[in-house]
């Protein structure tokens, strides 16, 4: 034998990787120590090694969080609609206060947004005094609230106002027996939740803060769908500028795209693209979270084909209402408000879109942010990059607890936000839910057109 063959023979004996007898396993030899390893295995652990060590996929901490905190399960309301409300098997969760007020201290400093949720933050003491302790300690985070608007009461309104938190109630409904057929068949509640968003408009109104009215939403179902106009029309009275409508998930299917009352979903379909139209760039129209279809283009082209002028004609009442509202002009008074406060400031994204969800330029086009801003936690741990990838039991913020504190760094930087990032950046959105707008492809000319250029503000 030769130098080198015998070279390679020692080598071999240091290191080799070979197939198993039955092509199964990889073993790998080093210094005579043998490890099997599976071959899907060893895939896996190469695409890990690769991922993890390719550094333009770790940011560190992000300067920008969004902390969308599952508060708690606990309602003071029983919607038809709601999973919250129909677990029967469910038990109360409610977020521990060690992580409030102790192990997400680090990253305060970093989040722009927080948004309490999954039940009703209102309900109890311990949301509001929560939300107090932030807005004293870390008054540059934005606060947006979703409430069913029950206990949205003096001293709610008066944190929201001064705080200038972004306020969504839940309405869902027209008038008290609308209410209690499509939401919960009791009596009082359609009226109590109408005063306290009148109140708090009041309220807005009285300290020259109008511009934050808060948004209005209805769930939208086979028990509503005729109800649409008489609602738009409601929420306008309020000089509202956000009206927002989600498609039913429990009574349509998302994953199949099957919808429940095909023939007046269609109707709804088409009336809400028709208004959008003329409430462009006058209040913000939303729609299209829970699309359960897969054409919508189909019936924007129809829509699009209609003159402005014979749209403004049917909804002339909406468009009555609507046309001297200006949604920049609001959004500019709320910049003013928020940097006289030293806020974080809301992008016009932000402020029409809200913040479940955020878009980001890669390659000049848009692709979903989430998986490098974006924490979503349950009470139990569970931890997700927004609310719409379904949750796994094996993935919590447990897992990140070292010495007492949490290693968000890992957090935001383990093998499954690198990897989201890696596929977000291809557009590859395996595991999201189907038409998230968050998968929109928009080039940076269309963004502008439809937003704002940020950095002008
Ligand atoms: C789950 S709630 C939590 C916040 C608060 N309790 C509320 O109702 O505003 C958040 C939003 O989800 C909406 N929602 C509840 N069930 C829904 C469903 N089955 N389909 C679509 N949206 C739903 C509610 O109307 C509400 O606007
Ligand atoms: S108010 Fe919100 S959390 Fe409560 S039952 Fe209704 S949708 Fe669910
Ligand atoms: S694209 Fe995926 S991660 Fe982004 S918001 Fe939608 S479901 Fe969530």
């Amino acid at each position: 034998m030769n130098n080198t063959n015998e070279k390679n023979e020692l080598l071999k004996k240091i290191y080799s990787v070979k197939d198993d007898k039955r092509g199964t396993h990889k073993v790998i030899t080093v210094a005579g120590i043998k490890i099997k390893i599976r071959k899907t295995n060893l895939k896996q652990e190469i695409e890990k090694f690769i991922i993890m060590n390719n550094k333009s996929l770790d940011i560190g901490i992000p300067q920008n969080i969004t902390l969308q905190l599952c508060y708690n399960n606990d309602c003071n309301c029983k919607c038809n609609f709601c999973s919250i409300h129909n677990d029967t098997k469910k038990q109360r969760l409610v977020m521990p206060e060690k992580w409030l007020y102790e192990y997400f201290k680090p990253i305060y400093e970093n989040t722009k947004n927080l948004n309490p949720t999954y039940g009703e933050i209102t309900k109890g003491i311990e949301g509001y005094n929560y939300i107090s302790f932030i807005c004293k300690n870390y008054p540059h985070i934005n606060i947006y609230i979703e409430t069913n608007g029950i206990a949205f009461d003096e001293k709610w309104r008066e944190l929201a106002a001064e705080n200038l938190f972004t306020v969504n109630v839940s309405i869902n409904a027209i008038d008290e027996e609308s209410f209690k057929k499509t939401v919960w068949d009791k009596d009082g509640i359609y009226t109590l939740v109408h005063k306290n968003v009148q109140e708090y408009i009041n309220l807005l109104d009285e300290k020259g803060l109008s511009a934050f009215r808060p948004g209005v939403s209805s769930i939208l179902n086979s028990t509503n769908y005729q109800n649409l106009e008489a609602f738009i029309k409601m929420v306008l009275e309020w000089k509202i500028q956000k009206i927002v409508f989600y498609f039913d998930t429990r009574e349509n299917n998302l994953n199949k795209l099957s919808v429940k009352d095909k023939e007046n979903f269609d109707i709804a379909l088409t009336k809400l693209l028709e208004i959008e139209r003329i409430l462009k760039d006058k209040v913000y129209l939303g729609f299209r979270l829970f699309m359960p279809i897969k054409n919508i283009e189909e019936y924007e082209k129809a829509v699009n084909e209609i003159p402005l002028e014979t749209l403004k004609e049917k909804y002339s009442e909406i468009w009555n209402l609507a046309k001297n509202l200006d949604l920049k002009n609001t959004y500019y008074e709320r910049v003013k408000a928020y940097k006289a406060k030293n806020k974080k400031l809301i992008t016009y994204f932000e402020f029409l879109k809200g913040v479940c969800w955020h878009s980001k330029f890669h390659n000049n086009y848009t692709i979903c942010e989430n998986s490098w801003n974006h924490i979503r936690l349950r009470p139990d741990g569970r931890l997700e990059i927004c609310a719409w990838r379904g949750y796994r039991d094996s993935y919590k913020i447990q897992q990140f607890i070292e010495n007492d504190t949490i290693n968000f760094k890992k957090l935001f930087n383990d093998f499954y936000h690198r990897k989201l990032r890696q596929n977000f950046k291809k557009r590859d959105y395996s595991g999201c839910m189907k038409n998230c707008p968050a998968m929109a492809n928009m080039s940076l000319k269309e963004y502008e057109e439809k937003y704002i250029n940020e950095k002008a503000v």
